[in-house]
């Protein structure tokens, strides 16, 4: 069923549960490992709508449906003068299931410009919301996806400050604009090229982005590892962590290119696995299983999955 009004959500929440049918909630489906069929009933998240509600000198606050689709959003930002989320382009799925894994790419993260998440709190029968520190943002999580099934978001309210700063800590776009003062257009331009280059389009062949997230580990395990791998791709992260680049650990273990039956390894990106066809949910976990236990016993690292499985 498709939802364009959150005042819909709690008659026809108690309707299914009347008729003792299970439900889930899907947006634009592009984070998320399906069966072939769903028990019960689906709601469509379609709420749409974007509004300026306050703009001040320091920062824009704007209001946004959970159904609009998450890059139109980000290209309309800037067509409208209100730049900051240019990093975060051409990422699939829904401005609704935004706050859920805290999208991020390219040296940005959604949390940094989400104020307050809408939704409505399936647990107490009441629409609620949740300010920034509420939210629980971190590294691809929140307080939503640590509470699966109970939320579902309406609206998002983002705040874009006045004062921009170009985002260059990726080394791709370090290296693009090296002693250059980019436009916000100009990094939103090169973002879309990078992230064509290196991941395919969900469109085109299916494929749910990363798979797994990167992996965080202690320093002292990743000193360890260093000393037998070299060249392992390493970020720092809180005090004493370091991320661990899955894509690299994955690429290693030869699976970057590899195929099974009709799922397989993104040959440009080891980290992405992709359905040529006719892959069912049981193939694409299969395949994940074989690398998260190649990748354990290689390096003594366990893999999450980074979509959502129903
Ligand atoms: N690498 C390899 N082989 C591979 C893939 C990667 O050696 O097959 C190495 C790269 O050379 C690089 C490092 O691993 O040194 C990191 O690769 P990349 O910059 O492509 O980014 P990533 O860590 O694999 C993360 C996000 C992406 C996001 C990019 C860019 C996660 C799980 N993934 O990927 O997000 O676009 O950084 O910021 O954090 C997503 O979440 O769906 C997603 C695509």
């Amino acid at each position: 069923m498709v939802i364009s009004k959150s005042e819909q959500i709690p008659s026809l929440l108690q309707d299914i549960k009347a008729h003792g049918l299970p439900w889930q909630v899907l947006g634009g489906g592009s984070n998320v490992v399906l069966p072939s069929a769903l028990p019960g009933v689906t709601l469509l998240i379609d709420i749409a709508g974007k509004e300026v509600i306050s703009s001040d000198e320091t920062e824009t606050l704007i209001r946004v449906g959970a159904g609009e689709p998450w890059h139109d959003f980000v290209q309309w930002t800037l067509a409208q003068g209100f730049p900051g989320m240019e990093n975060l382009a051409l990422i699939p799925g829904t401005v609704g299931a935004s706050p859920i894994q805290n999208i991020g790419a390219y040296g940005s993260e959604v949390a940094h410009f989400i104020e307050r998440v809408e939704a409505f709190d399936t647990q107490t029968q009441n629409f609620v919301t949740l300010n920034n520190t509420e939210c629980e943002f971190a590294y691809r999580d929140s307080y939503f996806k640590q509470h699966p099934g109970r939320f579902i978001i309406t609206q998002v309210i983002f705040k874009l400050p006045k004062v921009w700063i170009a985002k260059l800590s990726y080394a791709e776009l370090a290296k693009q604009f090296a002693n250059q003062t980019p436009t916000p257009q100009e990094i939103f331009n090169a973002v879309c090229a990078i992230r064509s280059s290196k991941l395919p389009d969900p469109q085109v062949l299916g494929n749910a982005g990363s798979f797994f997230q990167n992996p965080i580990v202690s320093e002292a395990q990743c000193n360890e590892l260093a000393k037998q791998y070299p060249a392992i791709v390493s970020f720092p992260d809180a005090a004493g962590q370091r991320k661990l680049a899955a894509g690299w650990l994955i690429d290693q273990c030869g699976f970057k290119g590899k195929r099974l039956g009709p799922v397989g390894v993104y040959d440009k990106q080891a980290l992405v696995l992709v359905n040529y066809g006719g892959g069912s949910a049981q193939n694409i976990l299969g395949l994940a299983k074989q690398i998260q236990d190649k990748v354990y016993e290689t390096f003594g690292v366990q893999l999450q999955i980074e979509p959502n499985i129903f």
